[in-house]
């Protein structure tokens, strides 16, 4: 089977897309899929234009963003140009892109379009899963629980009088500390934690140059849960299916892009030390959170656990998470009997469209 690995990005996570695209091409490359598989990788510079094989095996080689001098045209305005050679050739895309541009709905509207079968969810869930103010409504529909927050336009810190109405709004509902966040980021890009009213309008200013959409969430004092879920092949039901669950740890004051992605900043506890009725509630959440907004076959859906009262909330839910030698999505397979090779072999399995 041909498989276009496409990976990179116009997205605030492109980086962190290439260190993920390395670890689903080394998947790919084991074992019995070196006979399933015919791979070919695909780079979408930060400009959005597409490159070959050629260009994207360096990329992966040296596992760091092309410059682009070393991309012939690509600093020219313009984004999308079509296809490189051999892209309408692929059988099966395995997208490994994170943030907008990739994990929002978009590629899968493309892949969609051209009736070719593409791994992780489809354009509603990925939308869905991407945005979080409208992944927020959907959780709240399903009656999941959540941590209080509020929606945001971007324009209400602009409008004339509505700045100071927005800050006492946000401070009588959610109180500090409060998180402030763009709606469609990954990886904490534009996050940021308030401590009170200088830091909140602070970071409402940063979330509000990377996205016209908001979210403000109150801080809670909890433990950090993830788990995540695949769809297998002749499963019972829709064949969705929870890992284990993982605990993130980290020495820093939450958990932003520096700690998720700098070597020794933080560190992964599988399974979570966690009893066994809290593991299997996460476990059931993290299903009917996949469901609550249509997500496919790929999805890591993150929590807070507060041990003293016994609240576990949904955080969010991330459709394209990372694949990176920091992530959580493959080693909570790894450790629930699904190593990496098997891992990206049921993935592609179950591919649809
Ligand atoms: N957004 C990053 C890649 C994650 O969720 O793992
Ligand atoms: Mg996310």
């Amino acid at each position: 089977t041909r498989v276009g690995l496409v990976f990179g990005g116009a997205s605030g996570e492109h980086a962190v897309s290439i260190l993920s695209a390395r670890t689903v091409l080394r998947g790919l490359r084991s074992g019995a899929n070196t006979e399933r598989y015919r791979v070919s990788s695909f780079y979408i510079d930060r400009g959005g234009r597409w490159w070959p094989d050629a260009v994207a095996a360096a990329v992966l080689e040296r596992g760091v963003p092309a410059e682009p001098a070393d991309l012939p045209g690509s600093a020219e305005p313009g984004g999308f140009r079509g296809f490189p050679d051999g892209a309408l050739e692929m059988e099966v895309w395995f997208p490994v892109l994170h943030g907008p541009n990739g994990e929002d709905g978009t590629i899968q509207g493309l892949f969609t379009l051209m009736g070719v079968p593409y791994v992780g969810s489809g354009v509603l869930g990925s939308a869905l899963g991407m945005d979080k103010q409208a992944m927020k409504a959907a959780f709240a529909a399903a009656g999941l629980p959540q941590v209080p927050y509020a929606c945001v336009a971007a324009h209400e810190l602009s409008a004339a009088g509505g700045r100071e109405a927005l800050l006492e709004r946000l401070e009588s509902s959610l109180g500090y500390p409060c998180f402030v966040k763009p709606a469609n980021m990954g990886s904490s890009v534009g996050i940021s934690k308030a401590s009170d009213r200088a830091g909140l309008l602070k970071g409402l200013e940063l979330a509000a140059g990377l996205d016209r959409r908001l979210v403000v969430e109150q801080g809670v004092r909890a433990r950090e849960l993830e788990c995540a879920v695949l769809r297998r092949q002749g499963g019972p039901g829709d064949g969705l299916s929870a890992s284990v669950l993982g605990e993130i740890r980290f020495d820093s004051d939450w958990y932003d892009y520096e700690t998720k992605y700098s070597e020794g900043h933080s560190h992964t506890v599988i399974p979570a030390p966690v009893g066994e009725a809290v593991s299997e509630r996460a476990r059931a959440m993290a299903l009917a959170a996949c469901r609550a907004v249509d997500a496919g076959g790929l999805a890591r859906v993150d929590f807070f656990y507060d041990e003293a009262t016994g609240n576990l909330w949904l955080n969010e839910i991330n459709t394209l998470p990372g694949f990176t030698s920091q992530s959580m999505y493959p080693m909570l397979w790894e450790a629930s009997g699904c190593p990496l090779p098997d891992l990206v072999h049921q993935l592609l399995s179950s591919a649809g469209g």
